[in-house]
Order: C-alpha cells, then structure tokens, then sequence
C-alpha cells in the first residue's frame, strides 16, 4: 500500500501499528521519528525489529515518506505539527491516532492556518493498560473499531487509503464527525478513566489507615484496571476533551445523588430497578457489540457420515416467548420449564423485566415469572432491543399498544429491515398510535394511548405473528376482536391463553377474544421445538445408515408441516409416545434414511412448514427427481431472504436450484447430489443450520460463514449436532 510509513511516536499504538502494517505486508520500510529522550524506546523499537531505522530528525525521517501517522499523546500535537509545517507535502497522506478529536483539529487549525485536505484525523478505539513500545502487539486493532472524523475539506481519496490501511490491520472502520466522536469518547471511554482513578485514589487514602487493598475482592479489581493506564496520556486526553466530560461528571453526580437517598431511605424497589435496568442495558450493549464486532463464526462442515442416538433439542422459540409474556400478565407465579435458553426467547425476557416483572432464570430451564397482571406492566426507561425476534416484536407491538405508557422497539439489522406495516396498520385501525420508520420498519414507537377498540380483521397473509399480536391487542380493547386466517397457522397463543384461563374462542377460521379475561398463573412444560428438530429429521433421512429418535418434541398439528412434506417425499419417520402436556402435543420422533424423491409441495402445508423450508430444500437437492415449492413468498422477509439466500447456497455448491417468486425450483440428484464449497448464511440461523446438514451428503467440506446467529434459537446446535454424527469444526 505504501512505500514508506514514518511514524511520529513508537509506544503502545505505533509499535502495534508498525508490526500490522509488517505483519500484513503493508509497506516497503517502516521508520519512526522521535526526541533525544524518547531515544531509549526508539532504540528498543529497533532492536525488536517493530521499525526499520529512526531518526532524531524529522526531515530525514519524513524523506520519501507517503504516508505519516502521528501516534503521541494528544498532548504533544501542537509542537508536532509545528514540526511537520516546513515538509508539509500534499502527496503524501497523514493521519493520527489520537483520542480526543476536536483539540487535534484545532491543533491542526492553530499551527498550520488550516486543516489539509490530506490530514485524516482517525482513532483506533484500542489499547491496554500497558504501554510502551514492549507492549505492542500486531493483533491489537483486530475486531476493534477505527473512527475517521473527516472534515468538509478532507480529500475522499485520502480517506479511502487510511481507511483501506485499517482494514487491512483487521479494524472495523466507521465515519463520525468530530464533535460526535467526542461527546461519544467522553461517555464511553474518558468517564470510565476518570471514574477508576478516583476510586482507586479514595480506596487508596482509605488503605493508609485500614488494609483495604488486601481485601479488595474482583469487583474493584475488575473496575479499577484502567486506573493501570499511562496517568500522561491521561491527563492530556482529559484535558484535550474537558467540556463534555465536565458535563458528564455533573450527570454522574445526579445518578450518585440518587443510589445514596434510595439508600437512606432504604427503598429496595427503587435501588431494584436502577441495578435491574442497567444490567439490561448492559446485556444490550453486549448483545449489540458481539453483533458489530464479534468474530464472525464459521462453521466447517465435514463431508459424509450418518446420523444416530436419541437426542432431546431445546425447547419451542415459539411457546417459549409467549410462556413470558402471559405469564407476565398473569396474576400469580408461572414456572416454565423447557424454556429455550437462546438470544430470541431472552429478548422477550429482557424485555419484560425492563417492564418491571421479576423473572427468576433461566437456569436449565427454568425460569419462575412474577406475575403482575394484565395492567401491572411499568413503562421501560429505554427503548426496548429485541436482537433479532420478529416475534418478539410483533407480538409485542400488539401488547404495547393496549397500555397506557409509550415504548419504544428497536432490533438488530435483520429485524430493522423486516416488514411491519403487516401488524402496525390493523393495529391503527384498531386506534393504536404507532410511528414507524419509512417503509414501515423498526424502530417502532408506540404511543400508549389505552384506548383500543376491536376489529374484526381478515388477515391478507397467514401469520401466526399478526394473529397474536392482534389477540394481544385485543385483550385491551374495547369488544370483541375477531381474527380470521387465510390458512391455518400456529395456534399457540390461543392454547396458552386458554392454560392461563383466559377465554378466546375458535370458529372454523377465526380466533375471538375481549377484554373480560384476566390471566391466572400456570405451569408451562415447553416441549422441544419442531423447528430445530427439523435439521435432524432432514439430516437422518437424507445420511445413509441413519436412527435417529428425537425425544419430547412439540407436534401441534399446526407445526408438523415438516413431517407431512418429508413423508410425501418417501420419508421414514415414525412418531410414537404421544401425550399432551400442557394443552400441547408432544411426542417421540423415529426417523432413519430413505430415498427421498421429488415433489410439488402442496401449498396448504406451507404455513405449517414455514420455518422449515430451508432444510427441506437440502432435502430436495438428495432427492431423486423435480422438487417445486410456491406459494412461500413469505420467506422473503424472514431473518433473511431465504427463498434467494438459499438458491444462491445451493447453487454454489452445483445443485440445480432456481429461485422463483415465492418459492423454488430444484432438480434432485442422488449420486453427488452437493458438491463442497463456500457459502454464506447471511446471519440467518436457520440458512446456517441447514447448509450444516447438507454436508452430509456432500461431496466435500461446506464452509458456512456468518454463522453467530444460530444462538438465536439453538445455541446448542454445533455439539448436538457432532454427537450424533454430523462432522462440524
Ligand atoms: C412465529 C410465526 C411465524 C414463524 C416465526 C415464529 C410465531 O412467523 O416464521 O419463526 O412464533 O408466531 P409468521 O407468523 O410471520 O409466519
């Protein structure tokens, strides 16, 4: 990229900086510039081969050089631009490394008389509590995030170069403005500081008279860590950043004042729900930054094998948000066992104790619900996440919209692309105030105005999700609200509100419920969920020398869609042990290979199937002959376009696959029916799921990539998985 990189500054971030750029081949020479007294640690750069030469003079470190990287403490710009002013060359790129943005500019501003267009103020949001030259690692900005804060006048080409040079040292780059980047920095990174070096100077006065430090447990290890960070650098950051800290220092301050009256007046609920929303926000925060910055995963499916054992996959997604949200409502304490213990179902959770309901769990599990009736829900302090449950949030709109707060949903990139209008527009009619973005997707601010009245809605799409969001609905509204479906779809907010002793009739197509009820507790038995046993039931038939018997699995008849296609398809499935828990069906499912063979699927099923059909598209490419599904336009908009994603898959992996409008083409093969190679799951958990599966009849290894999202339902996925025969590394 470059032929010679000159570094201003060889301590913690440019020594990382100039074993990256090595490490990744991304210049000819790496020189560095320094001071008489920083001659030691120039000497030890050397010496460790992090640079090729230094120079105590700027002009011939400079010779040549194409791209510049100021890596001081903010401190120092001033006197560093001052020296740069005499060599200032337009053809080479400079750039900073700096963590505070606005004093840099300014800086820039002061000495040179203007900002050049080929300075590009960045700021890698990495580092340890070490520092020095010894410190540098050539991994430090992996998966870390870069900030580029470009001016008006900051050349784009220039830009493009310091951009592409993070990249290639494995950052993730995005673009803020200056004072943006600053007011940011100062929340999230220079209060931090400020605050673990106060604690550590109060407990360390404090350790003068009594022995505090020998006690000190891991909560004070843990927060004071960065008090170990370079108390120069410090200072200079602080100083260089001051009004937004000072203003944060004062709201800080406020949240203080506010623990210690609780504690004077011993209120446990208020001291409750302050520790209980952070530790939700925290928990979103986690959720957002393993989403943005988290390794990706990817699973390496090995070619061949057969699937055998008895295994139980976890429980329902479906049943298990709704055993949440009803049991939340609900007067009294719910205990659900089976609860799928994934990102989806804790969404809902989360959400709901942001609401102020006590959920104890999941633990194994369990999780205990503190009920607190139909209007015992308290408004959120923030804007509910719900990662990326369609479910969650649908269901959830129809809920929020019948109480008398404001709430507002937000989700992840999927979920935030998914159409809504589908539950938003009946709930209007309905009188609901709900604000979504253009194109009618997430966030979705709800207006709680308590005033619904009932509709009688003919649902243009079967959706189970529009149903129960509109029962939800209507269990505040002001009538009787009545939902008929197109076709049959699951019916397991109906049965659950009947366990909760909450009347909703049925007549033939349409589902009726009013405001009269109220919930009482229940114990709810989440069977394990049909969907995630999917992967199995498709894996077992299509392995030759499969036995594979699948224990306590929901079959509601509104779910076996799968079951029904597969044997269509000549498959060998046997179900045996049937009971009802709970209202629902559930049973043991056999299934061992067959020879499955092509065929059109017939378009009632496909509700009843709908989260399946990527699997059963694996399905299809084993099988001998034409397999044709249509009438699945849905599958456009789930957690991804799966009716494309999967066509494109499978297409890579040489299967005759053709995408159609709402469904798919495929032309079977028994003999090499997948070759190997390298697909993509476009972060949808089933997508990655079921390309797994279709190794086993691979010709060789499937690469799955962007696979982070299976824990969205089936974190167990991966060891389940390898332990009854499929080969993932
Ligand atoms: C679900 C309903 C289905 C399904 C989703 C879960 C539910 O969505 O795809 O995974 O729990 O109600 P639609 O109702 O949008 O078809």
């Amino acid at each position: 990229m470059f032929d010679k990189v000159c570094l201003i500054g060889v301590g913690l971030i440019g020594g990382s900086i100039a074993k990256a750029v090595r490490a990744q081949g991304l210049a000819r020479s790496i020189v560095a510039y320094g001071k008489e007294d920083a001659l030691d640690n120039l000497k030890t750069a050397l010496d460790a081969g992090v640079i090729d030469a230094f120079y105590l003079d700027i002009a011939s470190a400079l010779q040549q050089a194409d791209c510049v990287i100021i890596a001081t403490p903010v401190g120092a710009f001033r006197s560093v631009f001052q020296e740069l002013k005499p060599f200032w060359n337009t053809d080479t790129v400079y750039t900073d490394t700096g963590s505070t943005k606005a004093s840099i500019v300014e800086a820039a501003r002061e000495v040179l008389g203007y900002v050049p267009e080929n300075f590009i103020p960045a700021h890698p949001i990495a580092g340890a509590e070490k520092s020095g030259v010894s410190a540098a690692r050539d991994d430090l900005f992996e998966n870390k995030r870069l900030i580029i804060t470009p001016l008006d006048e900051t050349c784009p080409l220039a830009i493009a170069k310091v951009e592409n040079l993070w990249q290639k040292m494995g950052s993730v780059v995005s673009m803020m403005d200056v004072d943006h980047h600053d007011t940011v920095l100062a929340a999230t990174s220079h209060l931090p500081h400020i605050l673990a070096f106060s604690l550590v100077n109060l407990l360390g006065k404090k350790d003068e008279k009594v022995d505090i430090f020998n006690y000190a447990a891991g909560g004070f290890k843990d927060f004071s860590r960065i008090a170990s960070s370079d108390p120069v650098m410090w200072q200079d950051i602080c100083l260089a950043n001051r009004e937004p800290i000072i203003q944060l220092i004062q709201q800080l301050q406020t949240e203080l004042k506010a623990v210690e009256n609780d504690l004077v007046q011993n209120n446990s609920q208020a001291l409750f729900e302050k520790f209980t929303y952070a530790n939700i926000a925290r928990q979103r925060f986690l959720n957002q930054f393993d989403s943005d910055m988290s390794e990706k995963i990817t699973f390496k499916a090995q070619p061949g094998g057969c699937m055998q054992g008895e295994i139980r996959v976890p429980g329902d997604k479906s049943m298990s948000h709704r055993s949440i949200m009803l049991g939340s409502l609900a007067e009294g304490v719910t205990q659900v066992t089976g609860f799928l213990n994934a990102e989806d179902a804790l969404a809902t959770l989360n959400a709901f104790r942001a609401m102020g309901v006590e959920i104890e769990g999941p633990e194994k599990g369990n999780v205990t619900i503190h009920g607190v009736g139909k209007h015992g829900l308290k408004q959120p302090e923030k804007a509910l996440y719900l990662g990326n449950s369609g479910t969650s949030m649908r269901l959830l709109a129809g809920l929020l919209a019948g109480q008398s707060f404001d709430t507002e949903l937000t989700g992840d990139k999927s979920l935030s692309g998914r159409p809504m209008k589908r539950v938003t527009e009946p709930l209007a009619t309905m009188g609901a105030k709900i604000e979504t973005q253009d194109g009618g997707t997430a966030p979705l601010k709800i207006t709680g105005t308590g005033e619904l009245k009932a509709i009688e809605y003919d649902m243009p799409i079967a959706s189970a999700q529009v149903k129960s969001c509109l029962l939800l609905a209507g269990m505040y509204a002001e009538g009787e609200t009545r939902v008929k479906e197109p076709a049959p779809t699951r019916d397991h907010t109906e049965r659950m509100l009947n366990g909760f002793s909450y009347p909703v009739t049925r007549d033939k197509d349409c589902a009726s419920i009013n405001s009269a009820g109220s919930l009482s507790a229940c114990n709810i038995d989440v069977p394990s969920d049909i969907s995630s046993a999917a992967f199995f039931l498709v894996g077992a038939s299509i392995a030759a020398n499969s036995d594979l018997t699948l224990k306590h699995v929901g079959i509601n008849p509104t779910r076996t869609g799968v079951i029904d296609i597969l044997r269509l398809m000549g498959a060998n499935i046997e179900v045996s042990n049937e009971k009802s828990v709970g209202g629902e069906p559930v049973a043991d499912i056999r299934v061992c290979s067959s020879q499955l063979k092509g065929i059109d699927i017939p378009e009632e099923l496909v509700p009843l199937a709908i989260d399946e059909f990527p699997v059963l598209f694996v399905a299809a490419a084993c099988a001998e002959g034409q397999t044709r599904l249509t009438g699945a336009k849905e599958l456009r908009v789930k957690e991804s376009d799966r009716i494309q994603v999967m066509a494109d898959g499978l297409v890579a992996l040489g299967v005759d696959a053709e995408a159609t409008e709402d469904g798919m083409i495929i032309q079977g093969r028994i003999e090499n029916s997948i070759q190997g190679g390298k697909v993509n799951s476009h972060g949808d958990h089933r997508i990655a799921m079921s390309f797994s599966i279709a190794a086993l009849r691979a010709t060789s290894e499937i690469v799955i990539d962007d696979c982070e999202n299976v824990n969205t339902s089936f974190p167990e996925f991966f060891e389940l998985a390898n332990s009854v025969g499929l080969k993932l590394l």
